[in-house]
């Protein structure tokens, strides 16, 4: 193992030290644009569950993003597109319930904001309200996408733009493709960024674009960008955790780094479980509880439910 993946296991170790949690936490919206000045790259990652979203916060990332990429990864589907505001709200309370320092940032769902900025506010206002997350994103640019960003962020909620590969677009793109590979798009790109900013989104992510671009577009804007698939001059860096992690192993695009391959570490561990539970070797008697056989009085049920000591 090299060094370098041991750096997550310290960072565990430092995020469930109190003080450290006090020092870095709550991460905040404002927070990482002082991160930009201040020259540190913003880590985040993506969380769609409490048992993650918990690993995740401890690992000691700064942003947890909640993405509608659980229409993929949690869902099965072949894109983002079926996911609804009730979903992301569902997720969003799951990981927001353990979290206690990185910033939990939702997604907008296809058809929660296309339609008007009253509409995209509406849905921001139950992703917070109901789903306890502090942050929302949303994909694209041009003046529709920025009305609403001023409305929304107009009512008080952080908002953080997406350009380049949305998925949310991914028909009107013919697949998920590289995107703002031709002058024309990439003057687009640079124009929509520029907009985004001015109408008071505090980050953006950029996905899928050519790194020159993204690097030069991240130093012509004062908030971070957090790029996946657009190089390393972007502000920072998102995974979808079950890329990080080795868990999707079907594929792999060229901008995924795995860092474990737990894919095969969880078909190993569930068939050696198979392979005891059909020899009878699970479980042991360390693992059986021993007693008369007789009702426990309610007493003892209610103090160990059920799993106190034998
Ligand atoms: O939904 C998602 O996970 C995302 C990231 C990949 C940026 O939008």
């Amino acid at each position: 193992m090299s060094s370098k993946s041991l750096a997550p296991v310290d960072a565990a170790k430092a995020a469930k030290d109190p003080q450290t949690v006090a020092q870095r936490g709550p991460i905040t919206a404002p927070a990482l644009v002082r991160f930009k000045r201040e020259g540190q790259p913003i880590v985040m990652v993506t969380a769609y569950d409490a048992t993650f979203g918990r690993l995740i916060d401890e690992a000691g990332v700064d942003v947890i993003l909640v993405g509608d990429s659980l229409g993929m990864v949690m869902q099965g589907h072949p894109h983002t597109l079926e996911v609804t505001l009730e979903h992301m709200i569902y997720h969003t309370r799951c990981v927001q319930r353990v979290v206690q320092t990185a910033l939990i940032v939702a997604d907008l769902p296809f058809m929660s904001y296309q339609v008007s900025a009253e509409q995209a506010l509406l849905s921001a206002g139950r992703l917070i309200q109901e789903g306890g997350a502090a942050a929302v994103k949303l994909e694209g640019g041009g003046p529709e996408r920025e009305a609403a960003i001023r409305r929304i962020v107009a009512a008080g909620i952080p908002v953080m733009g997406h350009l380049g590969l949305t998925p949310q677009s991914v028909h009107q793109f013919g697949g998920f493709r590289v995107q703002a590979r031709e002058n024309e798009a990439a003057e687009r790109l640079r124009r929509d960024a520029l907009g985004i900013q001015e109408a008071g989104a505090f980050a953006l992510v950029i996905e899928g674009v050519p790194a020159a671009l993204a690097r030069e577009v991240s130093e012509s804007l004062e908030i971070p960008t957090i790029g996946i698939g657009a190089g390393v001059g972007c502000d920072g860096q998102v995974l979808v955790i079950q890329d990080l992690l080795g868990l999707e192993d079907r594929f792999k695009p060229r901008f995924v780094k795995r860092y474990a391959d737990l894919a095969q570490t969880v078909r190993d561990a569930v068939g050696a479980y198979a392979d005891e539970v059909r020899g009878r070797d699970f479980p042991g008697d360390e693992h059986s509880f021993s007693g008369s056989g007789k009702r426990a009085p309610r007493r003892a049920v209610a103090a160990g439910g059920g799993y106190g000591p034998k």
